[in-house]
């Protein structure tokens, strides 16, 4: 964010007449993104250096099986990269010392893996972020944007869920993913009322470039491309609400400039018409160019009980002015695009992504 200011220049030396010239001062921001080299930090790192040339951006990222610095590796040189834990409190307090935002997206964010070790959620999500705020206590942050989830409102049948409604809808919630999620989220909102300038943001199930090849869309995708049909969980009956991952950068960038303190704000594409999982399925297959009837396969719910649908109204970042593309099925393909581009970067995780589902 640049700041253009005058400055009145003064002569030094008798001989030098005095001049006036307009300077134009940068005030480079320091941002410290947490998680940045995960799917959606990764974008964000990328949108952000691209967007704001001039802010300096510290990377925090514990490098788990979810984090990659190749997934920055086109920005590396532009930015300061630290592997470490969000749990680290000696690395967190010295690393937030001269920071102006923190945008912390740093989680365990995969349900399936959260059956298996429910811990490490709480651990991260829950204990990382208290780190994270803790520290934030002891600073001058200008903002600390909290990334929490749709899953903190857990499903609703029709309708769309409101910020306000997120306490309530707590004891609904069934895994430990969106629990972990839903304690950090009020944790974030708890900070705030002691003077740490917290911005909560919801957004729902993103899509895009470099998402792990274990979660729905990049898994039925790379199925594919090894000659596999795309599982589709029950009668793919279940929806979602698709976000492109750069709408969602747009977002938080807005809500960094005008979002205000202390407040949580939903992302929402709120697809017309609504996207169920087979929809899912049949838009990457017409994407591909091949026959639905040969690539879908409808496989046991591992999870029946699992949320069936995400509603969130995006009525109150909309009146900031935030608007979600509208040609999803076009990003979708976009995505396929990607996938098809990097094979290596893919394939790599691709094997260790499928053992979780192998019970
Ligand atoms: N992907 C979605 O659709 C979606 C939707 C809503 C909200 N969110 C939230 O957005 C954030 C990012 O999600 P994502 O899909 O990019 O996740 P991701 O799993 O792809 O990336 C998480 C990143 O955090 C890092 N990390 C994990 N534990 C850490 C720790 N203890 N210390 C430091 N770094 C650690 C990982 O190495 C990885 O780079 C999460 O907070 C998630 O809950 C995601």
């Amino acid at each position: 964010m640049a700041i253009i200011q005058s400055a009145k220049c003064k002569s030094q030396n008798d001989n030098v007449k005095c001049k006036i010239e307009k300077i134009k001062k940068i005030t480079m921001q320091k941002i410290l993104i947490t998680g940045g080299a995960g799917f959606i930090g990764s974008n964000f790192v990328h949108f952000w250096v691209k967007k704001h040339p001039q802010d300096k951006i510290v990377v925090l990222d514990a490098l788990t099986y979810a984090g990659d610095t190749d997934n920055i590796k086109g920005v590396l040189k532009k930015i300061e990269f630290v592997k470490g834990d969000i749990c680290n409190r000696k690395l967190v307090n010295d690393l937030l010392k001269n920071i102006d935002i923190v945008v912390h997206f740093a989680a365990e964010s995969h349900n399936t893996r959260a059956e298996k070790h429910p811990e490490i959620f709480y651990k991260t999500n829950v204990k990382g972020t208290r780190t994270l705020l803790e520290a934030a206590t002891k600073t001058k942050l200008s903002k600390f944007i909290h990334i929490s989830s749709d899953e903190i409102y857990g499903s609703i049948k029709n309708g769309f869920f409101k910020e306000n409604d997120a306490d309530r809808r707590f004891r609904y919630l069934k895994s430990d993913y969106p629990k972990s999620k839903a304690q950090a989220d009020k944790l974030a909102r708890e900070y705030a009322k002691k003077g740490v300038p917290v911005i909560v943001v919801r957004p729902t199930n993103n899509f895009g470039p470099r998402q792990h090849p274990e979660k729905a869309l990049p898994r039925y995708i790379t199925n594919v491309f090894l000659g596999k049909k795309m599982p589709v969980w029950g009668r793919g009956l279940q929806v979602r609400d698709w976000l492109y991952v750069e709408d969602c950068c747009r977002a938080i960038e807005l809500l960094i400039k005008k979002g205000k303190i202390g407040q949580a704000y939903n992302i929402a594409a709120n697809n017309k018409p609504e996207i169920r999982n087979r929809d899912v399925a049949e838009i990457l297959c017409q994407a591909m160019k091949i026959d639905p009837k040969d690539w879908i396969e409808f496989v046991p719910d591992p999870r029946p009980q699992h949320d069936f649908r995400y509603g969130l109204s995006a009525q109150k970042i909309k009146r900031l002015g935030w608007r979600p593309s509208k040609d999803i099925k076009k990003l979708f393909a976009q995505t396929v695009a990607w996938y098809r581009q990097n094979p290596a970067w893919w394939k790599k995780l691709k094997a260790e992504a499928e053992k979780i589902y192998n019970k």
